[in-house]
């Protein structure tokens, strides 16, 4: 019975249930919503915020790339930023992908303008196209870039500067070189994925390896990586004591009650929400293709078979999808 905690010491042991079922949120604890390119937009945000009214504290944007087209501003590219755009009450942060200090520079400053406070930078994706081109995770190898990066962007702008990484590419050596140069620059706060990116989301998530980097590292620090359930969020509580921001991506997906159970606020008819979610979706304007992208993730709460997931998927228009999934839903 029981459990220990020790931040700085060995592994927590819990073997208490009830423990893991109660409330261990407190209201210094910020639930963020991670960014998912193609999923978790402006129409995503603003639906979520009004079915789950303050589940979430705040939002990393999906990353806004430098490599298309010019950084001048225009609507179109910037559109999950607009302020006309984005109604939900969350703290938005605003992140972008690249390797181009003028670029990032440049988004900062639009984002300033905005009226953002914060911009995040992307260098933990692990995606091959993206990292083959030294971007995202692709540069944390080059630490010496990153610095020199760094060094460029936040020597030219008026608003603060996050960064979301991994362990590193394929070796944790790439944290242990970074974790001094995050030190010494006026980084606000840092998101730390504990994988390394070859490893994409297979494996655990390194806990040990995240514990060591965050004693190290002088900044603001964000855990980001399998928080599944309320008992996955109580667990990774009990042995970080310390963190006090914590980001969920496919977890919020898979079941989007995930935030409000995190903070007790429990809904009896799970399934009606997830229906409200959808149909707040629709009325946001939400393409076929992002609300289907959307429902790839949705449909792991349900029991559908796979002929019936294959006709949802089959559907040409939004009315005849919404229709399957009103009459399907409660199956
Ligand atoms: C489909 C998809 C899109 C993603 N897009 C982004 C992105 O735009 N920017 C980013 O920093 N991370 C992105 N991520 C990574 C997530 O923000 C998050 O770090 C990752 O899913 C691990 O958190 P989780 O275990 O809570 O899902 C994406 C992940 C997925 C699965």
């Amino acid at each position: 019975m029981g459990f220990e905690i020790n931040f700085l010491g060995p592994k927590v042991k819990v073997e208490n249930t009830f423990v893991l079922n109660t409330k261990l949120w407190t209201a210094d604890d910020k639930l963020i919503m991670a960014p998912m390119h193609a999923i978790t937009n402006y129409v995503f945000r603003n639906s979520f915020d009004k079915v789950f009214p303050e589940a979430i504290d705040k939002a990393i944007t999906p990353f806004i790339s430098l490599t298309h087209g010019n950084l001048t501003f225009n609507k179109r590219k910037y559109s999950d930023i607009l302020i006309e755009n984005n109604t939900s009450s969350f703290d938005i942060i605003p992140q972008v992908l690249g390797n181009d200090p003028k670029g990032i520079i440049d988004l900062c400053e639009i984002s300033s303008q905005l009226g953002y406070r914060e911009v995040n930078w992307n260098i933990g994706c692990p995606q091959d196209r993206i990292m083959n081109k030294d971007r995202g995770a692709g540069l944390l190898r080059d630490t010496d870039r990153i610095e020199k990066i760094l060094s460029e962007v936040l020597d030219n702008i008026d608003i603060n500067f996050s960064i979301k990484i991994r362990l590193g590419k394929s070796s944790k050596e790439d944290i242990s070189r970074l974790i001094p140069i995050i030190n010494q620059y006026p980084i606000s706060n840092v998101i730390i994925h504990p994988r390394l990116a070859i490893d994409k989301y297979e494996k655990e998530v390194d806990l040990d390896s995240f514990e060591e980097s965050a004693k190290l590292i002088n900044k603001r620090i964000i855990y980001n990586g399998d928080i599944f359930s309320k008992e996955d969020f109580n667990k990774l509580k009990l042995r970080f004591p310390n963190i006090n921001d914590w980001m969920i991506g496919r977890g919020l997906l898979f079941n989007p009650c995930l935030a409000s159970e995190i903070k007790s606020i429990n809904y009896i008819d799970k399934k009606e929400r997830l229906l409200a979610l959808h149909s707040e979706l629709i009325r946001e304007g939400v393409s076929l293709n992002k609300l289907k992208g959307c429902w790839s993730y949705f449909l792991f709460g349900l029991n559908w078979q796979e002929d019936k997931t294959k006709i949802l998927f089959n559907c040409k228009t939004i009315e005849d999808f919404d229709k399957f999934v009103g009459d399907n839903i409660y199956d």
